[in-house]
Order: C-alpha cells, then sequence, then structure tokens
C-alpha cells in the first residue's frame, strides 16, 4: 500500500469513519483523516477536549448508536477502558489512536520503519528510554510479537506496567524475540540499533512536567548516551519532541534520525489497519498491477 497507493484508491468507498479525540493530535489526526481520504472513505472528526466520551451519556449507548451509522471508530482517550468498553459493545471496529495504555498504530508504523531500515526485525535490538508508559507498552508488544529484542530503560517507579511486561515477555518467548527492562539507561541503550525516547510528561501529565524534569534527565538522549548504541544506530521518536529534555537537538536533528519516517509511515500503516478490519485485508483488493 506504501508503494503503490494509487492501486488502493477506492477501497474504502462507501465507508464512514469516526474519529473521537479526548486529546490533542496533529500526526494521529492527519494520518487517519488522509488515509480514509486517499482510500474513497469519509472520516468526521469529533473534539472531545472539553468532555470525555461517556460524560453525557453511557459508553454503550454511544456505542449502540455509532454502530447503526458507521462504519467504524477510532479513539483517542485518558482511560483505556473507554476503548476496551466501546469496543467490547460496538459491532464495528473499534481502533485505538492512544490511551494512557498503548498506542498501538505508533508502533506498527515504528515496526515497519525499523524493518525498512534493517530488514527482519528478528535481527534488531531496539533501546528505549523514558517513561514506561503508553508508547514503550505498545513498542514492547510490537517488537516482541515479531521477534526482536527491546530493552527499555526508565527511572524506578516510572517501569512498564507488569502485565504488559509479563504480555510481552510470552509473546517473546514464541517468535524468539527478548524483552528486558531496567533502570540504567546506559545498559538499556549498549549496542543498540535504534534509541527510542518519548515526552517525560504525557498528555494530561503536564503539572508533573518539572518533577518528571529532575528525574528523567539521566534518560536524555544526548550525543553521550546516544554513543553507547551501535554506530549505525537510528534514533526514533514518536513526536511531538521536546529538544533539550527527552533528546538534544543534536541527535534528533541528525543524519541518524528517522522521525519522519516514522511520522509518514503512520500513514500508510493506519491505511492497512483499517482496510484489514472494514474489509477483511488487501487480499481481497489485490494490485491492479497483479491482473496484469
Ligand atoms: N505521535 C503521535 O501520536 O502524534 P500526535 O499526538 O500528534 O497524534
Ligand atoms: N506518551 C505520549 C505520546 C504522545 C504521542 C502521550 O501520551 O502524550
Amino acid at each position: 500500500m506504501k508503494a503503490r497507493p494509487a492501486d488502493y484508491r477506492g477501497t474504502l468507498a462507501g465507508k464512514q469513519i469516526v474519529l473521537f479525540f479526548e486529546k490533542p493530535s496533529l500526526r494521529t489526526r492527519l494520518t487517519f483523516e488522509a488515509g480514509i481520504n486517499s482510500l474513497g472513505g469519509v472520516s468526521f472528526f469529533v473534539d472531545q477536549t472539553q468532555s470525555r466520551l461517556g460524560a453525557r451519556e453511557s459508553l454503550s449507548d454511544v456505542a449502540h448508536n455509532l454502530e447503526r451509522w458507521v462504519d467504524g471508530v477510532v479513539l483517542r482517550t485518558f482511560a483505556h477502558e473507554t476503548v476496551t468498553t466501546m469496543a467490547t459493545h460496538a459491532s464495528i471496529p473499534v481502533i485505538n489512536a492512544l490511551s494512557e495504555l498503548e498506542h498501538p498504530c505508533q508502533a506498527l508504523a515504528d515496526m515497519l520503519t525499523l524493518q525498512e531500515h534493517f530488514g527482519d526485525l528478528r535481527n534488531v535490538r531496539l533501546a528505549y528510554v523514558g517513561d514506561g508508559n503508553n508508547v514503550a507498552h505498545s513498542l514492547m508488544l510490537a517488537a516482541a510479537s515479531l521477534g526482536a529484542t527491546i530493552s527499555v530503560g526508565t527511572p524506578k517507579g516510572y517501569e512498564p506496567s507488569e502485565a504488559v511486561l509479563s504480555a510481552a515477555q510470552e509473546l517473546a518467548a514464541a517468535s524468539g524475540g527478548a524483552v528486558q527492562v531496567v533502570n540504567d539507561p546506559i545498559e538499556a541503550v549498549a549496542g543498540a540499533d535504534a534509541v527510542y525516547t518519548d515526552v517525560w510528561a504525557s498528555m494530561g501529565q503536564e503539572d508533573e512536567a518539572a518533577e518528571r524534569r529532575e528525574i528523567f534527565l539521566p534518560f536524555q538522549v544526548d550525543p553521550k548516551l546516544f554513543s553507547y548504541a551501535a554506530n549505525h544506530a537510528l534514533f526514533m521518536h514518536c513526536l511531538p519532541a521536546h529538544r533539550g529534555d527527552e533528546v538534544a537537538a543534536a541527535v534528533i536533528d541528525s543524519p541518524r534520525s528517522v522521525v519522519f519516517d516514522q511520522a509518514e509511515n503512520r500513514l500508510h500503516v493506519q491505511k492497512a489497519i483499517m482496510v484489514l478490519l472494514l474489509e477483511g485485508g488487501v487480499h481481497r483488493f489485490p494490485p491492479r498491477s497483479s491482473y496484469a
């Protein structure tokens, strides 16, 4: 779909997808809207930043309305339970566009980015340093599913959830991958093929920013920490980035940085996710060139 986007124009013709976002967004909103548009579907954006979904009526009632009108729902929420409750009650696909627990569309775009640079993910060693929350969780699950090795370095008290860690370790055992969590940023980064970080204060944690800056400072990806990775290492970030906090400008603005490849791949991966969920996958729509 990335190589020949024109072959898939019209794949979502007649489909309507609604986006409810409780938090701000640049990449996720625009890549979903542009992706739906380029596949011939129609999107509706509902700004939920002023009142959370479920505040006005129950999530199950919202779900039973939506399934009568549209073909899919994309949710960016605070509580992960908002996504799972909607998915439980709606008979149409529900896509997580970031919750406090996970950011799966981001992680899939990141796996595609790593695959483009290194090929087989089973040979890739990814290091994540910073807060062990949504982005780290999804990277652990995605990397472990695909046989990659992921090493997560967080300050004490900011480790990934135990439930996500054990799920990722189970996936890694089946795929041949590996997952480890440490509290030493150098140990996490040593020898890595790619070094990934995320903001220190996530959306909704802005009032903790000053306290977190002190705690997370040793985990800043500056040229010194980055130098412990492999010589060929890539720098990755889901964005938005704060230069001088979680990453030094000298790293994110260097030729080793692939942050805009990651942002581009959000578009391609989410198009694939929607076609998979709403239309049974691209195999039902062979590219025109394959008919020749
Ligand atoms: N990476 C990401 O999800 O960006 P937005 O918050 O801008 O959507
Ligand atoms: N951890 C960040 C990711 C932003 C894409 C947040 O939740 O705000």
